[in-house]
């Protein structure tokens, strides 16, 4: 098996060339947003350059935007495991919920339930909280704080008979936790409830089967597994056709079209395409034949970046554990990282997270802190009003040095505190 080659992944992200204050930049805000390969950028000037048209028109620019978009929807399909016409491009992920939250809502009847977790983002909260004005009640599963894991007894306590929906995430973006999605599908259509499922943050991490899980919804977001700012949906077809989109007359009732509002980023689309291309080279070079299929290719890719991370998350946890005055959220027990991504939310001793933040992010680190918008947890934990927890977020395109980096400066201003 080739070993991961990051000095090759590295050259494909230009922005990862770029320095600060003389030091090489360190991105360790990947839950926030990857960067990008080379080939996403030319994706998208090439489209502006040659292609730049409404789609279905008689003349070629206007084909070559309906060939880009067909391409854009079967690269997704291959990432996620289903047919291309279950692949509903939007402008982001929170856009796309909403729009299907509220589809959802006109079939409901009052007294419904949908239940949705306090591990989660609020873009998988309050699309479904918005439709209780029109009756529904939503129940909410409780995490439990010292792993920062889903209660899954509280979430059996809370399915009846009446939950339509259960909204989940497929991993935690503050925290880090892979949830047991496949059991939580089967648990939500046991009562015969629909299963939506927020993989945002598990996208650039871990391979996603769509079929395999058997949920109804899955969404993600191209700016978060190395392309741009565009969001997909996968759907079932069953419930794709048969749910009603708020939609313009004129606009086909063909799947995906009725879903698709509006004319698209086709810009975008070409760049999600091209981020999916890279994960597939990145795939052959991990092993996998050049004959192969892309999903095969994608597969194997993911295959290779979860082992690179783990080995990443080892050092990163291991390290921070062992700083005094830390404070760490989260899975912590490298036997269990399977049940976890890279993304890791740390507290130090006499600091606020926006002060770690700025602290790194003048050395050439980039963190987050706060709650990113992961605003239930950030309160369950009982950091909200103390500046939320600073989060440290890997992708494959890190590295060991970058992770001895952020522990030095790290144990400097602990010292300091
Ligand atoms: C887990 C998770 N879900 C949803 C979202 C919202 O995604 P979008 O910005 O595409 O609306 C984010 C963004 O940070 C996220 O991390």
């Amino acid at each position: 098996m080739p070993t991961f080659d990051i000095d090759w992944v590295r050259a494909q992200f230009p922005a990862l060339w770029q320095e600060v204050s003389g030091q090489p930049a360190v991105f360790f805000d990947a839950p926030g947003g990857t960067q990008v390969p080379q080939r996403v950028i030319d994706a998208m000037r090439d489209y502006l350059a040659t292609s730049n048209s409404n789609t279905h028109g008689a003349f070629i620019t206007s084909r070559r935007s309906d060939e880009i978009l067909v391409a854009a929807h079967s690269a997704v399909a291959d990432l996620l495991g289903c047919d291309a016409d279950e692949v509903v491009f939007g402008p982001n992920m929170t856009t796309l919920t909403f729009a299907l939250s509220r589809a959802i809502g006109r079939e409901l009847k009052s007294g419904d339930e949908l239940i949705v977790t306090h591990l989660d983002h609020n873009a998988n909260i309050a699309p479904w909280t918005a439709i209780e004005e029109l009756g529904a009640i939503v129940r909410y599963v409780d995490i439990d704080c010292g792993d920062c894991t889903l209660n899954m007894e509280d979430l059996k306590r809370q399915l009846i008979s009446r939950t339509r929906v259960v909204a989940v995430g497929y991993a935690a973006n503050a925290v880090g936790t892979i949830n047991d999605v496949a059991e939580i599908v089967r648990r939500a259509h046991r009562v015969g409830a629909l299963a939506f499922v927020d993989a945002v943050h598990y996208a650039p991490h871990g391979p996603i089967d769509v079929r395999a899980l058997d949920c109804d919804f899955l969404v993600c977001s191209s700016y978060k597994f190395f392309g741009p700012h565009c969001g997909a949906l996968y759907g079932k077809r069953e419930h794709l056709e048969r749910l009603r989109p708020y939609k313009v007359r004129p606009a086909s009732e063909k799947i995906p079209d009725r879903w698709e509002t509006g004319t698209q980023n086709h810009e975008g689309q070409a760049g999600v395409a091209a981020a999916i291309d890279y994960l597939a080279e990145l795939g052959r070079r991990c092993g996998s034949p050049p004959t192969s299929s892309r999903r095969e290719q994608l597969l194997a890719a993911y295959g290779a970046i979860r082992d690179y991370e783990r080995g990443l998350s080892v050092r990163l946890i291991e390290g921070l554990v062992k700083i005094p005055g830390l404070t760490f959220y989260g899975i912590r027990e490298p036997e269990r990282f399977d049940q976890r991504t890279p993304t890791v939310a740390i507290r130090m001793e006499g600091h606020t997270p926006r002060e770690l933040a700025e602290y790194l992010g003048v050395r050439g680190i980039f963190t987050w802190d706060g709650n990113y918008y992961a605003i239930n947890l950030t309160e369950r934990l009982g950091v909200e009003s103390r500046g939320g927890m600073l989060r440290i977020g890997l992708a494959h395109y890190n590295t060991a040095d970058e992770v001895d980096r952020l522990l030095a400066a790290l144990k400097a201003i602990g010292r300091k505190g």
